[in-house]
């Protein structure tokens, strides 16, 4: 179907026109969505192979929730924390809490997951100096990472092509490496490459000064930045020891691993010898149906701070009724339908029905995650695990490609392809096994067709 619509509207237009050259085609429009199916303005159907940005855990158009979120709009859509408290807040703080279990006994709400980031080193920051640990501020991450695109998280952001951009407006962060399993240092595997990556952050931390950092951040199960990393489990335990040795507080952001969607609550627990001390949530928590994100925090720790005086943040839609009430729905739904389980089951089909199409393709390289967080590399050659040339933008031309054969893909050139190009494939947490089927074969097609273009081009 040709498109018709302007390739530049005059005045106003999608949010697209912030990203795209002029002239480039224009992603369809969409109209609906049920399930893990999404259809566009023209009709055509699309399966949603990533939950979007891995955000729409238990698919779309739910009843319950827009049941949830209808009474309680009727009810009281907003109130302000500094004047009330709201019913929904406590429901889902104790939901979630209990959920995450010890150690995390509070809930903060806010918006999304870049103000999870900020809120959860601004707690951490409080807590240190409330301690009389004023001189711990600086906050170590991996790279690559992904924390957020607000300027103090993304301070913490492993990504040199946005320190390029944005660096001069931030506090430079120290960085350490992300223990990558599939592209290796010469001399290492796996196992001893991550012992290194361990030992970096001790290094770090001693360069620093240890009385000088206050946290040390990482994704527990990758989301975008590594393409679903998952680090051998002394990875964590490593890390866990080093910060606990040097009184650095250890935050897992899980705005992409939480809420079930490694086929447990957090990704935290697959490490019960390793807990953080503070956790981040965001997209699955309230799955898409509103804008939400939190901080899970010890109760200990955030009684020092409001014994000193108070939380020294907020946002006017902090905990805010009508996101709480769908965050309670949403979460209910995922231990109603058994969704950590399911994602677990569907999470090894799909790894299994993945691992058949790379023994056949000739770029998919590799297969990395957890439950339903996972990613696929794409390479131009499988001996040397060379990435595809910048030029060609692989990813973003295999997300057309699949949107063509009717199958939504996400993914973003991490640190411009320095490390590699991959796509997630994260599905719903709803997915049945026939829909994984459907998923494989999609991805199958996409992939074929991208490698016949490779070949028309002469890359491989
Ligand atoms: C791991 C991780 N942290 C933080 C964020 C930022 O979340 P948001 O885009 O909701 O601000 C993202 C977003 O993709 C993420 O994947």
């Amino acid at each position: 179907m040709p498109d018709t619509r302007a390739a530049s509207p005059s005045h106003g237009g999608p949010v697209q026109v912030f990203y795209a050259k002029k002239g480039a085609p224009r992603r369809p429009t969409v109209a609906r969505a049920e399930g893990i199916y999404m259809w566009d303005t023209e009709g055509k159907r699309y399966i949603d192979a990533s939950s979007g940005p891995v955000v729409s855990n238990i698919g779309h158009g739910n009843e319950r929730v827009v049941r949830a979120m209808t009474e309680q709009a009727r009810k009281v859509a907003y109130a302000s924390r500094s004047l009330f408290e709201n019913e929904p807040n406590i429901e889902l703080a104790d939901l979630v809490t209990s959920l995450a279990g010890p150690g995390l006994e509070r809930a903060f709400f806010v918006s999304g997951g870049s103000e999870a980031t900020e809120a959860a080193i601004k707690l951490a920051r409080q807590y240190a100096v409330v301690r009389g640990e004023t001189s711990r501020w600086k906050v170590i991450a991996r790279e690559p990472g992904y924390h957020g695109g607000t300027l103090g998280a993304l301070a913490i952001t492993g990504d040199p092509e946005a320190d390029r951009i944005f660096g001069a407006l931030m506090k430079p962060m120290p960085k350490v490496p992300a223990p990558f399993s599939y592209r290796l240092p010469a001399n290492h595997d796996a196992d001893s490459y991550a012992r290194q990556c361990a030992a970096a952050l001790e290094d770090a931390i001693r360069r620093e000064g240890p009385e000088t950092v206050l946290a040390f951040i990482m994704e527990p199960v990758g989301g975008l930045a590594t393409g679903a990393l998952v680090a051998p489990d002394h990875y964590h335990r490593a890390v866990r020891e080093i910060c606990t040795r040097h009184g650095v507080l250890l935050i897992y952001d899980e705005v992409m691993s939480g809420a079930g969607r490694t086929g447990a609550f957090l990704a935290a627990d697959h490490w019960p010898d390793a807990r953080p001390d503070l956790v981040t949530l965001a997209k699955g928590i309230a799955a898409g149906y509103t804008p939400m994100g939190a901080v899970l925090a010890p109760a200990s720790m955030v009684e020092v701070v409001a014994e000193a005086g108070g939380f020294m943040h907020g946002h006017t839609y902090a905990a805010n009724p009508l996101s709480c009430a769908v965050g309670c729905a949403v979460v209910q739904e995922m231990i109603e339908r058994k969704l950590m389980a399911n994602a677990m089951a569907m999470g090894t089909r799909l790894r299994a029905r993945l691992e058949a199409l790379k023994a056949e393709s000739a770029i998919l390289g590799d297969i990395r995650g957890k439950g339903l967080l996972m990613a696929i590399e794409i390479v131009v050659d499988k001996e040397t695990k060379a990435p595809p040339p910048a030029e060609l933008q692989a990813v973003y031309r295999i997300i057309e490609l699949g949107l063509e054969r009717g199958i939504a893909l996400y993914s973003r050139r991490t640190a411009n392809g320095k490390y590699g190009e991959w796509l997630m494939v994260t599905p719903p947490l709803i997915v049945t096994a026939a829909e994984v089927d459907e998923i494989a074969d999609l991805i199958g097609a996409t992939l074929g067709a991208y490698e016949e273009e490779l070949r028309r081009k002469k890359v491989i």
